[in-house]
């Protein structure tokens, strides 16, 4: 169903977590065209109001889109009083285009939000490796000096900064090293999804995504032990979602 029919029918104040990765108005496909930025603004702006109300006071809200729209979109968000956390720069690797007038696009925006300032955030549970694994070696036994104290390095990794080095899924799934046309154009990085919900999310949360186009966000979920709410607009992608969700596995 439409996003803002299945918004209005949920009670104010449950979700714990919304991660919402909408239309970009890029014309990828018939769903992501619009008239005019105008229009495509309207109805972002639409179904941004119509989903915070539904955030409980410690929830996360995660949107994508490119860095021109999210800049429009941030503003909006912290019209309506939502708290900014972070601005999370997706390098793609291999989505660049290309053009030879201006800089190649390879990234996309994450805007991390909060309803307050109490909320969510399991720092521990998304670490990733240390880059300089020499030094990080010898600092095991010995630790580094920082500031007159003697610092070791956490057994699970450095905090995760804001740059996320993922490639797509389209070519994760290759097959006799050919990238495979998936049923969905947009399908998002499942390690990628499964990073916001550890971090922003426990067992047992409410998770909705109101765009959840190949079912990403809700596999992600029941892999985590997350509780799912989400709709598309579009009944084919619900039934493949329906039965990647079911499989564990994307049907190509
Ligand atoms: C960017 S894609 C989401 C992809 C998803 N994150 C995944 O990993 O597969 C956006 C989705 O929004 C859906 N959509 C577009 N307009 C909608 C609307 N008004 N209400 C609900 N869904 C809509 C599209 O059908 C599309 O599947």
């Amino acid at each position: 169903m439409d996003c803002i029919r299945f918004l209005e029918g949920i009670g104010d104040k449950t979700v714990d977590l919304a991660v919402v990765d909408p239309p970009y108005n890029l014309k990828v496909d018939k769903w992501d065209t619009f008239e005019s930025q105008e229009d495509f603004l309207k109805f972002t702006f639409a179904w941004m109001d119509c989903l915070v109300p539904k955030l409980k006071e410690t929830a996360g809200l995660y949107v994508f889109n490119t860095p021109f729209n999210s800049a429009y979109m941030l503003q909006h968000l912290v019209e309506q009083g939502l708290m900014f956390q972070n601005w999370i720069t997706w390098d793609k690797r291999d989505g660049m285009s290309y053009t030879k007038k201006r800089y190649a696009n390879g990234q996309e925006t994450i805007l991390f939000f909060t309803k307050s300032g109490k909320y969510t955030f399991n720092h521990d549970d998304i670490r990733v490796p240390y880059e300089s694994v020499q030094r990080i070696e010898h600092a095991k036994t010995r630790g580094i000096l920082k500031n007159g104290k003697r610092w070791y390095p956490n057994s699970r990794g450095r905090m995760c900064g804001e740059i996320w080095h993922m490639s797509s899924e389209r070519h994760k799934v290759k097959v006799n090293g050919k990238v495979q046309r998936l049923p969905h154009k947009t399908v998002k990085p499942l390690d990628m999804i499964k990073r916001i919900i550890t971090a922003s999310s426990n067992e047992g949360d409410l998770v909705i995504d109101c765009f959840a186009g190949s079912g990403t966000t809700a596999l992600a979920c029941k892999q985590l032990n997350r509780n799912f709410i989400g709709c598309d607009s579009n009944e084919q992608y619900v039934l493949s979602a329906r039965r990647r969700i079911r499989t564990g596995v994307i049907h190509i």
